[in-house]
């Protein structure tokens, strides 16, 4: 496989995704722990009675966890039909009640279908790190702008080359290797979120919330395991050490993963 992947081959791979993992969270992801305070933090957002939409929903793992968070009606937008035939099955097995109020439909985030302002919310979850530059990122966030009530809030979970630097600086400093950006991903950058955005967004916070666990899993763990030898996988987010510091407050700058909140104008 090549060291970057062209939108094809990114496409191809969330497919493969899909077959392989149907309605496990590892569609989207292998750390379900990082998953878990995305839909925490996130969901601090969302009122009820809010309409929101997921854009990039995969299975449809997440866009559940935020309806049984709040009483608010949401769409899952996914531009992979083997993810969204996989979420329409997870929404066959919900109770009535959540059922009416989750919807599942194909969509691409750079030229959705929906109309003007019809949404209160829109969240975006490792999706804009799928698009391959700059300015697929910014039609992207265009998108959402659009969809979006004004006074409507963007809700944009992603990672960002400054995280993923100040974190792997850190590893460094113990004798860790660098960790990779995963060949299908274009981490987005900070700067130009704040400075370069669409007239209609205002980026009103950045929330550092995987801060602690990125340090605790990405750099206390791998130490401590090759330490001990002991055989323990430190990318193993099942295990009790990974529960426990996802509870941490996040201190720092050091997730790769961060939470951005526009507000529409
Ligand atoms: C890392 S998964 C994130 C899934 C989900 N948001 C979550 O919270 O777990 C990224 C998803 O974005 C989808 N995606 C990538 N590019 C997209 C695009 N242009 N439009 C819509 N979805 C896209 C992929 O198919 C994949 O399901």
């Amino acid at each position: 496989m090549p060291d970057i992947y062209d939108l094809e081959q990114i496409r191809a791979f969330w497919t493969g995704q899909a077959k392989m993992h149907g309605q496990a969270a590892a569609a989207s992801w292998s750390d379900v722990r990082v998953m878990e305070m995305e839909v925490r933090e996130i969901s601090k957002y969302l009122s009820d009675h809010d309409r929101v939409l997921d854009v990039g929903c995969a299975n449809g793992f997440s866009t559940v966890q935020f309806a049984r968070q709040r009483q608010i009606r949401i769409r899952g937008l996914d531009y992979i039909p083997e993810m969204i035939a996989e979420a329409h099955r997870r929404l066959d097995a919900l109770s009535t009640h959540l059922r009416g109020t989750v919807e599942f439909a194909q969509g691409d985030i750079t030229s959705l279908e929906e109309p003007d302002g019809a949404y209160d919310r829109v969240v975006t979850i490792r999706v804009l790190i799928n698009l391959r530059n700059w300015d697929l990122q910014l039609q992207a966030l265009r998108e959402c702008a659009r969809v979006l009530k004004p006074g409507g809030t963007l809700l944009v979970s992603e990672a960002t080359v400054q995280g993923w630097r100040r974190l792997n600086a850190f590893r460094r400093e113990w004798g860790l290797t660098d960790i990779p950006v995963p060949p299908f991903n274009e981490y987005l950058d900070e700067d130009k979120l704040s400075k370069h955005l669409p007239n209609e967004l205002r980026l009103a916070k950045i929330v550092n919330f995987a801060s602690s666990y990125y340090v605790a899993t990405r750099v206390l763990k791998p130490l401590l395991a090759k330490a001990l030898g002991n055989g323990i996988d430190p990318a193993d987010p099942n295990m009790e050490w990974n529960r426990w510091c996802a509870e941490l407050p996040p201190w720092g700058d050091y997730g790769t993963q961060k939470l951005f909140v526009f507000e529409r104008c």
